[in-house]
């Protein structure tokens, strides 16, 4: 707990509602939000609570060499009892799903016999004792009795901490469910599925999902890892990437409709990161979670085309950007359109009827839809991005299209593409970059000098490369830049989010987890500080602090909603600094301030091992409508100012 006090001069406590002074800038009030994008097992494995690796039997070897439809499941037959497992494809519980798992049950020995599966999870389940789990899976009776179905969790040393049953009784896909309670804790668990009399059955999407999830949703989040995301408050939540929506080739771009409806009829894929996706966190998933946490849902849709890496072209000369076919273009935009039917039209509606069935009759208050990521600007884009945008704009002129400027702050791609929403009057841009630390500090004027009459900015991917506590100062640095030029920066988010411990293809990261926990980095801590702190004004000269000092940055938002008045310090140097503050033109001010600091050395940083390393305080600061702020080295700092009772 901080407690910092200064001697003010005339802070004035009064209860009446303070008018917003004179000279404020209107800035975006999302300004600053989140990106995720499945990629380090940031949703199957993550986010995404199923705990059943492989729960359809869809894991092939064009993922990865060594996978196929049995992979993280073992064939178990105990007690002397036997029988048999294939995989079929001829009668699947759908189309979109074609593999399941054929189980024969020729003999059991006596009553300990028992054949059938067992899964191991994303490296083992986390049980929690007395927890309950939510255990699901389509069968079909392929023999005359009915076969009698033993659940069973065991931890890494064999004890079952937790058991369930059922009958497999009808011929045709049947969806079966019960209920696993835990006596104990596990943290590496396996899930066996036994058949416990003879017989024959199919089975497909073995489903087990803790029943605490986030706010208990069905299908849904693991509670600590979303929490973390809803503490953040962010503006908006872009989704589901990334080169992860235009995807390996024209087979591989995220299809949304694919994403929607019963788990069971959902397209699984390879994921572009080398793994498998479930879908099952799909776009009714990610809608959800906007809403739950008052986030503004932002898609991003391919514009048509494949990432330009497609085909591993970074590394061996792949395929490259590839675009849809000409012929296929009319369905391809009816997509996009039937997007904002589906999340905005009356549950009346072919597609808002989709959502109202997923149990969301109420729309879902989409506002942007971005089209492309990150994309080489070619004719075949140019072409394909044209028709998309000039389809959105007329048919749904309520919605917000983000563009794309490549993946660079500046080059070919970056000129083209903006060149291009300039032509079309695309009204907000998203640009990418991962750069250094010191880029961040000496490129902290860019946006000052940006055209005001053209399309605005999202900077939708962005980070310096690193994750200690220097990385963290020139994003705080570069933030305050970000809010100083909320006019024409609408949106921005720091990429990529998630990533799991030995499953991590992209660093840095923000959050870094394993099955059982997590660590913030320093990074985390400072879009916490930013995105739950943000304004609709900002307030030039309210810091006085050396101009020429780039290590030295600082912002003055006020928030119209709380009536609070929000200034924000970096000190990216290593010595204290001294910053004048005056926030006379305030009427009102109370002055005891909430305050959040944090503070470490450049070169410290989080980790499993010592999670709590870098971590902000929170306390109390005493202001005045003028009065001198202290920073010391390597320090960020937010003051949180009340103008109303
Ligand atoms: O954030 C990781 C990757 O970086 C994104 O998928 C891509 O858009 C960018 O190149």
């Amino acid at each position: 707990m901080l407690l910092v006090l200064f001697s003010y001069h005339h802070a004035t406590a009064q209860s009446s509602q303070a008018k917003l002074p004179k000279g404020g800038k209107k800035i975006s009030d999302h300004l600053f939000g989140l990106f995720f994008e499945d990629i380090n097992y940031a949703a199957d494995g993550g986010l995404y609570a199923e705990m059943v690796q492989n729960r359809s039997f869809e894991y092939n070897p064009a993922e990865r060499r060594e996978w196929h439809p049995l992979s993280y499941w073992e064939y178990i037959a105990t007690g002397f009892s036997y029988g048999r497992i294939s995989v079929a494809t001829d009668k699947p519980v759908h189309a979109n799903n074609p593999h399941y798992v054929v189980l024969e049950v020729e003999h059991i020995y006596n009553s300990a016999g028992a054949v059938g599966l067992k899964n191991t999870g994303f490296d083992g389940m986390v049980i929690k004792k007395g927890d309950s789990y939510n255990f699901s899976v389509f069968g079909s009776l392929l023999s005359k009795e009915p076969v009698q179905v033993k659940l069973q969790l065991q931890n890494s040393k064999g004890d079952t901490i937790a058991t369930g049953t059922l009958e497999i009784n009808a011929a045709g896909w049947k969806r079966y469910e019960t209920i696993l309670t835990a006596s104990a804790e596990a943290d590496s668990a396996v899930l066996s599925v036994l058949a416990v009399s003879e017989g024959k059955l199919a089975l497909d999407v073995v489903s087990l999902f803790p029943q605490k999830t986030f706010k208990n949703r069905t299908n849904g989040l693991r509670p600590d890892l979303a929490q973390l995301l809803a503490d953040m408050h962010p503006g908006f939540i872009r989704f589901p990437g990334g080169c992860l929506a235009h995807g390996d080739g024209l087979g591989n771009m995220y299809r949304w409709k694919n994403t929607i409806g019963p788990i069971e009829q959902r397209v699984e894929q390879r994921n572009i990161w080398g793994y498998h996706q479930t879908a099952g966190l799909g776009y009714f998933e990610y809608f959800q979670f906007c809403e739950d946490i008052g986030a503004r849902p932002l898609p991003v849709l391919p514009a048509a085309v494949s990432c330009q890496n497609s085909g591993g072209t970074w590394r061996i000369g792949g395929t490259g950007q590839r675009a849809l076919p000409k012929n296929e273009m009319d369905d391809y935009i009816q997509e996009v359109l039937d997007l904002v039917e589906w999340a905005n039209g009356p549950a009346t509606s072919q597609w808002g009827a989709k959502r109202a069935a997923a149990g969301h009759p109420a729309p879902f208050n989409l506002q942007y839809i971005g089209i492309g990521n990150e994309d080489k600007i070619t004719p075949e884009f140019t072409e394909r991005f044209t028709m998309i945008y000039q389809a959105v704009k007329a048919k749904h002129p309520e919605i917000t299209v983000v563009g794309t400027a490549g993946p660079f702050p500046d080059g070919e791609d970056f000129t083209k593409g903006w060149r291009l929403a300039n032509q079309l009057g695309v009204p907000v841009m998203d640009e990418h970059y991962y750069k250094e630390p010191e880029w961040f500090i000496s490129n902290q004027y860019r946006y000052d000098g940006y055209n005001r009459d053209s399309g605005a900015v999202y900077l939708g991917e962005y980070a310096s490369w690193g994750n200690t506590m220097q990385n963290a100062l020139a994003e705080a640095v570069y933030m305050t830049a970000l809010e100083r030029n909320g006019d024409v920066v609408k949106m921005a988010s720091y990429a990529p989010l998630l990533a799991k411990q030995g499953f991590t293809q992209w660093k840095p990261d923000m959050i870094f987890f394993n099955n059982k926990t997590y660590y913030l980095t320093p990074n985390y801590y400072v879009q916490q500080m930013f995105t739950a702190n943000q304004g609709d004004h900002y307030f030039d000269g309210v810091i006085v602090k050396d101009d020429k000092d780039s290590l030295l940055a600082g912002s003055c938002v006020y928030n119209s909603k709380s009536g609070d008045v929000i200034i924000k310090l970096a000190n990216a140097g290593q010595a204290a600094k001294k910053v004048k503050i005056d926030i006379s033109r305030f009427h009102t001010i109370f002055p005891g301030a909430s305050l959040t600091s944090l503070q470490a050395d450049t070169s410290a940083v989080n980790s499993f091992e010592s999670p709590g390393n870098v971590r902000p305080e929170t306390g109390i600061v005493n202001v005045a409508k003028k009065f001198d702020y202290t920073l010391t080295p390597a320090t960020v700092v937010v003051i949180r100012v009340s103008t109303r009772k």
